[in-house]
């Protein structure tokens, strides 16, 4: 279908505008309208190639996004080899640099440098055809790279169309910023997923992923410092090549003419003064000869261009001795082991401690107390131990590890192929405000108003201490010493609370936390076991019989309600009132009066929540989706029905009041 040709120019205009203020924030950092106004562009763009899709180029700014996981990686051939370059470690070596270049160009008088950061990423070679961003390779092994354009595309930073339809290639290096790799890890940690080790492999892994969207997540930016062309595009030195690219809107990162050597050694100073306080990892700085026919008369070796080096910053690493290796707890139970260090400065920064991570890191490093270890502050905050330099001199035992939580004593456990060891108490100090979330949020038990804030008030002032505690402890006059909680407030908890002790039993077994037991899984075990008492009680082999519980599961809620704390905390929560009992009829292979049919909810229903009804009904063998179609079965209509209630009218679908889906859940 042919679309209108004010539609076209529409769209190109506001391509044209969105790739200037992309321009503008991401490398020029100086934005011209607010975030708001550039969503604004981006979206009319959006609708318009929705309605118009044979308009979307792979590069339009909505392209950026990220898009479905492809097979695997192409390999491609690069236009002229990647090479890498020579190191020089202190002074001397970049005088022997310097005489090298010198002698290789038969002059006595200084030559003149470029000196860049040498940026910690992956280098890049990235081809533009008439102005266009064509294809993207890594290094791979410096004669052929692996394609990465679709991952490429996502990088904010890197212009996807020029200005005069330029044919080139540009050179650089991808890499992600300390905040967002910071981020990152700290999300991986939330997710309980490994850290990345640094900036770096962070990168690594976000620019090669199959799945562009994670990449486009990744926040990763590139910075060139080589442009391969002829013609116009062709720059007779470093610095004009710098500048080049700048104005064509790529990033750059900081770099300085040298006309004498002794120049380099003060812009050398000076980064590695700064480094700490640049937006990324950089580990040296990159000296290269600018003029680009001295460059041609000096060539290569077998390995390294002999027109630059790289002087590397000293590592930040140091030697120092283990103290001890002990056992933290974190929010969700899992002992991560830490070494305690002698105090030792690394880069500026003294350092005391530093992560083992797991039991699997303890056991490669092969590292004891007593021993001396290579210990490196690399992007991540947390210095790490790398290695084992010298054994303690009377061979100590190797590490055990704890078989108890070092925080309230009860057990630890390590899940089969799992590294991390965890304490499997539902009540440890360590996790108790996480746990107490986790049981009164919604759609576990619903205690309304017991939300993040009030748990740390109430965790704090030593007024809860476990999850049974809800039940016994507070009360109107407790709940009235604490800071901004009106009368109003807290009569409205309490009822909330009182509500909650009549909550199904699955809610119940859910609003545990026992470790990979979901709400699904809680559910089944509900109709399986029908009450807390039976369900202590099950042997391993009857909790695998049950429907979505397999081994692992099965272990873990063994391992659970084996352990003493966790028995005692059920028993006080029944002494509450908290002991709810399931017909235990096998309610999946029931009668399903409901098979097939497809139900929407809206409005507020009396007797259950929005949840549970969706539970009931989906029990009954029918499916509930969010919006109103001509598909949809029965409109399920509580109180101050809106727009859906309208919709279905208009559809035709049929409307249930709650009394009549009751009936129809009854089989009738
Ligand atoms: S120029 C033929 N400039 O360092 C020389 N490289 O150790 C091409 N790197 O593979 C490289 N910052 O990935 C150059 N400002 C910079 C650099 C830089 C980082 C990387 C690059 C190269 C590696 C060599």
């Amino acid at each position: 279908m042919s679309h209108l040709p004010e539609v076209t120019a529409e769209i190109a205009a506001l391509r044209s505008e969105i790739r200037r203020h992309e321009r503008l924030y991401y490398v020029d950092d100086r934005p011209e309208i607010t975030d708001a106004e550039f969503d604004r562009l981006m979206r009319r763009l959006q609708t318009l190639e929705n309605e118009h899709p044979e308009t979307i180029t792979p590069d339009s700014p909505t392209q950026r996004v990220g898009g479905e996981p492809r097979a695997g990686l192409v390999k491609a051939p690069h236009s002229a080899p990647l090479q890498s370059l020579d190191n020089a470690y202190n002074e001397q070596e970049l005088r022997d640099f310097d005489r090298r270049v010198r002698e290789g160009v038969g002059t006595e008088a200084a030559v003149a440098y470029v000196a860049e950061l040498k940026l910690d990423g992956l280098s890049m070679a990235i081809r533009y055809a008439s102005g266009r961003l064509h294809q993207g390779l890594t290094r791979g092994d410096g004669r052929v790279g692996e394609d990465v354009t679709a991952n490429l595309r996502t990088i904010r930073s890197l212009p996807l169309v020029l200005e005069g339809e330029p044919d080139f290639e540009v050179r650089g290096e991808v890499l992600m910023p300390r905040a967002a790799f910071q981020k990152l890890n700290q999300e991986r940690e939330e997710q309980e997923l490994e850290r990345f080790a640094n900036p770096r492999n962070a990168a690594a892994g976000a620019v090669r992923v199959l799945d562009t969207r994670i990449t486009a997540s990744r926040g990763l930016e590139f910075y060139a410092y080589s442009l391969l062309g002829a013609g116009e595009m062709a720059q007779p030195t470093q610095a004009a090549t710098m500048r080049a690219l700048a104005a064509m809107g790529f990033k750059t990162s900081r770099w300085q003419c040298c006309p004498s050597l002794d120049d380099a050694f003060a812009f050398i100073a000076s980064c590695e003064r700064d480094r700490e306080m640049l937006a990324y990892e950089i580990d040296g700085v990159v000296l290269k000869v600018n003029d680009m026919e001295l460059r041609q008369k000096l060539g290569s070796t077998s390995k390294f261009p002999r027109w630059a080096i790289a002087y590397k910053f000293a590592a930040r690493e140091a030697v120092t001795k283990v103290l001890d290796i002990v056992m933290s707890v974190g929010r969700t139970g899992a002992l991560t082991p830490t070494a305690w260090l002698e105090p030792v400065a690394i880069g500026g920064v003294t350092v005391s401690r530093s992560t083992l991570h797991n039991l699997d890191e303890i056991a490669r490093l092969g590292v004891r107390v007593g021993d001396t270890v290579r210990v490196e502050r690399s992007g991540d905050v947390i210095p790490k131990v790398v290695e084992v330099v010298a054994e303690a001199p009377r061979g100590p035992e190797p590490y055990q590890a704890p078989t108890s939580c070092p925080v309230c004593g009860s057990g630890a456990h390590r899940e089969p192929e799992e590294v991390v060891l965890r304490c499997v108490n539902a009540n440890c100090p360590a996790k108790l405000s996480q746990s107490l979330h986790h049981f009164a949020r919604r759609g576990v038990m619903n205690i309304g108003g017991l939300g993040p804030a009030l748990i740390e008030q109430l965790t704090n002032s030593g007024q809860v201490k476990d999850l049974a505690d809800i039940y016994e402890k507070i009360g109107a006059e407790s709940l009235a010493t604490l800071d901004r909680m009106g009368e109003k407030s807290a009569a409205n908890l309490m009822q909330e609370i009182e509500r909650s002790r009549h909550n199904e039993l699955w809610r119940v077994i859910y609003g545990l936390g026992i470790r990979m037991v979901g709400e699904r899984t809680a559910q089944a075990l509900a109709h399986q076991f029908g009450s807390l008492d039976r369900l202590m009680e099950a042997t391993e082999e009857e909790l695998e019989n049950t429907e979505e519980v397999g081994p692992k599961i099965a272990a873990s809620l063994h391992i659970f309600f084996e352990e003493a704390a966790n028995r005692e905390l059920i028993r006080r929560l029944q002494r509450a009132g908290i002991d709810p009992k399931v017909d235990t009829a096998p309610p999946l292979a029931g009668p399903q009066p409901l098979a097939g049919k497809k139900l929407v909810l809206t409005g507020t229903l009396e007797r259950h929540t929005r949840d549970e009804m969706k539970a009931r009904i989906e029990a009954a063998g029918g499916k509930v989706a969010g919006s109103v179609s001509s598909s949809t079965d029965y409109l399920v209509a509580g109180e101050a029905a809106g727009s859906k209630l309208d919709k279905a009218r208009a559809l035709g679908v049929t409307v249930l009041a709650e009394a009549a889906i009751e009936t129809l859940l009854a089989g009738n």
